[in-house]
Order: structure tokens, then C-alpha cells, then sequence
């Protein structure tokens, strides 16, 4: 699920020498066709080569390469026209970050980044690729950007009311628990007196298998992020709390379990680059494979909890029917469901593209039982 192909190598002339590179972007767009170092240029001509879809290696002061990078963004937003459904403007989307993605940096051996003003990238850096580098690569500076912006979050981390407000680390490429109304009732849910152990499917930061262990049960949590249980690891163990993680599709290798709990990506549509695998899964893939699977590992008395939000119904992607004819078709029955309303700042924004569906969202935990 995570791309882990060479990267491509990139040529371009430079002082009348031919150089080469690997271009590594954290996103799933082609590489460009080609690649101009450049110290000054306008945004007009800028995006004139991005639409050719040529680099530009960008040789000038930080900066002002980051006042290049919002301008470009700013004609671009500016022709955008109105997406008239979900998958338009997620098409709409994808063609504007492939362009956003063409302002290059060069990334010198130890993290190096060269130009003018430049900050000391080596920390944020460190936290999406491990080692420092030893040999030279390209990285799109909006990637760059945003990497920088994570490694921000992840010093900081994310307070967890549910955790006694205890900050949850979460780095590059994991999914953040920011809008967390979901946390709470997860921690509220009854627990009978019997359980003994609950797995966590798809741990992500691991905030659900510390929620749960504080509860006093034995967790495993799982995922197929290697980033995932990595982040998941380190926030266990700064908040002393035992889980077992395993690198698994789904369900652990072995055992039954007398609670499960999942909070799988939300909505269904193609991801665009690995992070988005979170948030994003075509058909509800992993969803109706676990709701499918999961009886069969399910211990006598035990119940599944699914986080599920109704956005992908109000956007027109799932029809109201199809989660209950799914928990139906696997066996299951709703023992309860109870509701809350996301109070993140993008249900609140009427300028975002999907406030219509978003001020309608409500996120549910399925409490699901053997029928
Ligand atoms: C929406 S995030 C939830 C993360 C965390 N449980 C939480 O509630 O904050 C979904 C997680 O499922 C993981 N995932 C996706 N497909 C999976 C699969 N087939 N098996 C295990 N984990 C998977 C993703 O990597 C991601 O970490």
C-alpha cells in the first residue's frame, strides 16, 4: 500500500554541465518531463512551464521561493471553477498539487538545503526519512513545506482529553487524531466485565490502543504503516502504557479477541499519495473486509466498535442503507450507536468546498454484537 519504488531520476543542465538527481515527492504524481534551475522568474511565466510540465529547480533565495510558490497557487485558485461534485474537485485537486509539486529544492548530502535564507532543515527532514542523505535529491518545496509544518505538529503533539490530556506525538504521514470527538466515545463506551483483551485495527498514532489499554485491557493494535507503528510504539511507551503492535492487513496473526475496535478511513475514493490511504479507500475496501472478517475472530460476548463518520453519505458517495446491509451481511447486529458532531474548523468554514456536507456530518460509534 505504501509506494516503496525506486525513485525516478531526474537530468537538467547547469553552468554547461549535465547534472542528475532522484526526485522524491511523497505524493503519486508523475515525475516532470524536465527539469530548469531557476534564480528569478514571475509566477505568469512560472506556470508556464509547470503547464509544460518542466521542473523548475529553484536556484534563488528560500523566500522568495516560497512567495513563488504562493503566487503560483494564488493564479491558479484564482481559475479554478466551481467543482460541481466530489470527484471533480478532487480531480480538480490532483491537478493543481501535480502543478504545486513542480517548484523544486535540492536537497544537498546531510539535509542540506542550499539556497539563500534557507532554514536548517535536518530535524524535519530526519522525521520522514530516518538517516540523513548522502547523495543529492530533489524534493517539490510544497512537499518541503509540509514537512516542516509536521515536524512542527509532531514536537508539539495533540492533547487528548480522554488521555487526561496527555499529547499524542504525531509524525509525517500518520493520521492525526486533531479532530478528536471521535476519542471520547471510544473512552465512554460500556466495557463488560469479562473482556480481557481488544485489538486495534489500523492503530495509526495509537491514541484508540491507549485509550484502551488505559481501561485496563490487554491491546494489540495493527497496521499497515510502517510510520504508523512506529509513531504508535513511541506514544505507548512516553505515555507507560503496554499494547503489542503488529505489521498486519487487518486482523492480528493469531487469536480471538473479545473487543475490536476499528476507525477506518472515512471515505470512499482513490488516495493520492500514501498519507492519504488514512482518510481515503476505494469502495470502502479495508471497512467491508473487516466487517466480513471480523465475526470469525470474535470471541462469544464480544462486541466490534466502528468509527464511522456519514460524510460520504451527505456527499452523495455512500447511500444511507449500505453500512447497516454491510454490518447485516456479516452477521452482526447494532447493539447501539451514539453520535457526535465534528468541531473541527473545516465544518465551520463556509468557504471550504464541502461545508454543505460537512456542517451535516455526525460521527457515530457502531456497536456491533453476533446477531
Ligand atoms: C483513519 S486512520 C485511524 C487511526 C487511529 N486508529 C485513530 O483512530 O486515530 C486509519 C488507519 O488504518 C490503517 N489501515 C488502512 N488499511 C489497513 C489495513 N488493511 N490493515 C491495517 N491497517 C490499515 C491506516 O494506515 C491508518 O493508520
Amino acid at each position: 500500500m505504501h509506494s516503496d519504488s525506486a525513485p525516478s531520476l531526474l537530468h537538467w543542465q547547469e553552468h554547461g554541465q549535465t547534472f542528475s538527481a532522484p526526485w522524491l515527492s511523497e505524493s503519486r504524481h508523475a515525475p516532470p518531463k524536465a527539469v530548469l534551475p531557476v534564480t528569478h522568474i514571475s509566477a505568469a511565466a512560472a506556470l508556464q512551464h509547470l503547464h509544460q510540465h518542466t521542473a523548475l529547480l529553484w536556484r534563488g533565495d528560500y523566500h522568495q521561493g516560497k512567495q513563488l510558490l504562493a503566487a503560483v497557487k494564488k493564479r491558479v485558485r484564482q481559475k479554478r471553477k466551481a467543482a460541481a461534485d466530489f470527484h471533480t474537485l478532487r480531480m480538480q485537486q490532483a491537478q493543481q498539487s501535480r502543478l504545486f509539486h513542480l517548484i523544486l529544492v535540492e536537497i544537498l548530502p546531510g539535509s542540506v538545503v542550499n539556497n539563500r535564507r534557507a532554514p536548517d532543515v535536518r530535524a524535519a527532514l530526519a522525521d520522514v526519512y530516518g538517516a540523513d542523505n548522502e547523495a543529492p535529491f530533489l524534493l517539490p518545496l510544497q512537499a518541503l513545506l509540509g514537512f516542516i509544518g509536521a515536524h512542527e505538529w509532531h514536537k508539539k503533539g495533540v492533547p487528548v482529553a480522554a488521555l487526561g490530556g496527555a499529547h499524542i506525538h504525531v509524525p509525517f504521514g500518520v493520521f492525526s487524531p486533531l479532530r478528536g470527538e471521535y476519542l471520547d466515545l471510544v473512552a465512554h463506551a460500556p466495557l463488560a466485565p469479562h473482556w480481557r483483551n481488544a485489538w486495534d485495527i489500523g492503530t495509526g498514532s495509537g491514541v484508540l490502543a491507549a485509550i484502551l489499554a488505559q481501561r485496563g485491557l490487554n491491546v494489540t493494535g495493527t497496521d499497515t504503516n510502517p510510520r504508523a507503528l512506529s509513531a504508535a510504539a513511541a506514544n505507548l511507551q512516553s505515555l507507560h502504557l503496554n499494547a503489542q503492535l503488529q505489521a498486519a492487513d487487518l486482523f492480528p496473526a493469531e487469536g480471538m479477541a473479545d473487543l475490536m475496535v476499528c476507525n477506518p478511513p472515512w471515505l470512499p475514493a482513490q488516495p493520492t499519495s500514501d498519507i492519504e490511504t488514512a482518510l481515503y479507500d476505494p469502495k470502502h475496501g479495508m471497512l467491508r473486509r473487516f466487517l466480513a472478517a471480523a465475526p470469525a475472530r470474535l470471541n462469544a460476548d464480544g462486541e466490534i466498535w466502528l468509527v464511522m463518520s456519514d460524510l460520504a453519505e451527505h456527499l452523495g458517495l455512500r447511500h444511507a442503507d449500505e453500512l447497516p446491509q454491510w454490518i447485516c451481511d456479516a452477521g452482526l447486529r447494532v447493539v447501539a450507536k451514539t453520535d457526535t458532531v465534528p468541531q473541527h474548523g473545516k465544518a465551520q468554514r463556509p468557504d471550504d468546498p464541502l461545508y454543505a456536507a460537512r456542517s451535516r456530518e455526525t460521527t457515530s460509534l457502531w456497536r456491533l454484537a453476533a446477531a
